[in-house]
């Protein structure tokens, strides 16, 4: 059995995610729309650690200031009471129809004002309930039609309004940091910034880089038929890994956001080992100390036993495989399948130290590449023990 989530291992859910209604393009919702301090008051007592929300997860589009104000007040006093973090905060800016073709990159000026407005208040908002990521996700950035959109200026809307954010933040001496959020297509045709490689571009050309990251999500770059786990070391490598967001998708279709581990398996077992034990060539080089954020949603199918039983699911398959992932490193059968692999052996600059471009030309005279080219990796045999791990624990007996 799989031991219970503590506050040490900080889990925690976006308040959207156990909120979900079950509401979907074809479907009504099928299950009753609780108060958020109530899907809060749940998570708690399944032992997450922290909460997540968009400002309208709390109070409604049109909310005036007062009950505004009173909702993210009954909030932050539950999960003060509950042992909560509020530890993320983020903006809809795709909902209400105002939205339709997008926050920051609208082709209305007007809308567009509007959407860095709403974004800025959230600002104040996360700050306010002491969170330390903000996320911008532009779900409606994008289109549908390519003649629709001058990709230039959206691009040049795009870093303004991040710019802005970020200058804001730095202006208020607000504890927070950005971290955007890719994802390829849905709700629009094809989204800007559909892959953390575009969002770590994009952060190249700001103003206001420094205090940028991404929060890449597990289902969105499977969504693009893409490595997830490749995504999260390359940001890990790029300093830019601030949050991130675990779910399951089965493959190249609609954004699934299933439980944690009910899409790639495997994936999801590597995606834990780069969390848990970093990267293996460097244990001391960087690692992902955030929280273990999950953004999926409950099936329509289930009662709300079922969100339960699936926010709990979430959690403990995340420590199934990092207790599995744990075994795997330790196991003497893959760290010779590991060094027979040359892994470790990555991590060697491929120029010595001080060598010139000159000596690498003229040098390695003797280099025999067809003899090279016999050379076996065995990376089957390695890829073999972790499915083994996986599926059994081998040898967990003489590897504890
Ligand atoms: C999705 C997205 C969203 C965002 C969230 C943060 O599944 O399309 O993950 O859930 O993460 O809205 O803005
Ligand atoms: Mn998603
Ligand atoms: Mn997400």
């Amino acid at each position: 059995m799989v031991r219970r989530p503590t506050l040490d291992d900080r889990f925690s859910f976006g308040l959207w995610t156990v909120g979900w209604p079950g509401v979907d393009p074809f479907g009504l919702a099928t299950r009753p729309l609780l108060d958020p301090w109530e899907y809060a008051g749940r998570l708690a007592e399944l032992g997450a650690w922290g909460i997540t929300f968009h400002d309208n997860d709390v109070f409604a589009f049109d909310a005036d200031e007062a009950t505004r104000d009173d909702r993210v007040g009954r909030l932050k006093a539950a999960t003060d009471a509950a042992g909560l973090v509020i530890e993320m905060v983020t903006t809809n800016t795709f909902t209400h129809p105002v939205f339709k073709d997008g926050g920051l990159t609208s082709n209305d000026r007007s809308v567009r004002r509007f959407g860095l407005r709403k974004v800025l208040r959230a600002v104040d908002l996360a700050a306010r309930v002491g969170a330390t990521t903000f996320v911008m996700w532009g779900g409606r950035e994008g289109g549908e039609y390519d003649g629709s959109k001058d990709v230039h200026a959206a691009f040049d809307r795009y870093k303004e309004g991040i710019d802005t954010v970020a200058g804001y933040i730095k202006a208020q001496g607000y504890d927070l940091r950005i971290a955007l959020e890719p994802k390829p297509n849905e709700p629009r045709g094809d989204i800007f910034l559909p892959t953390v490689g575009h969002a770590l571009a994009l952060i190249a050309e700001l103003d206001h880089g420094d205090i940028v990251g991404v929060n890449p999500e597990t289902g969105h770059e499977q969504m693009a038929n893409l490595n997830y786990t490749h995504a999260l070391g390359q940001a890990l490598w790029s300093g830019k890994l601030f949050h991130l967001d675990l779910n399951g998708q089965r493959g190249l279709k609609y954004d699934q956001d299933l439980v944690f581990g009910h899409g790639d398996l495997l994936s999801a077992f590597f995606t834990v080992d780069l969390i848990e034990n970093g990267f293996p060539s460097c244990p001391d080089g960087p690692r992902y100390t955030g929280p273990r954020h999950f953004d999926y949603k409950p099936s329509r199918t289930e009662h709300l036993t079922g969100v339960w039983e699936s926010a709990a699911a979430c959690m403990s398959t995340y420590l199934l495989l990092a207790d599995k992932v744990r075994r795997f490193r330790a196991d003497p059968r893959v760290q010779d399948a590991m060094a027979y692999a040359g892994v470790m052996d990555l991590a060697t600059p491929t120029l010595g130290p001080g060598e010139s471009v000159a000596d690498l030309l003229t040098g390695d005279d003797d280099f025999d590449p067809d003899a090279a080219a016999e050379r076996d990796f065995g990376f089957v045999r390695l890829q073999q023990l972790a499915v083994e791990h996986l599926i059994d624990r081998p040898g967990a007996d003489d590897v504890s």
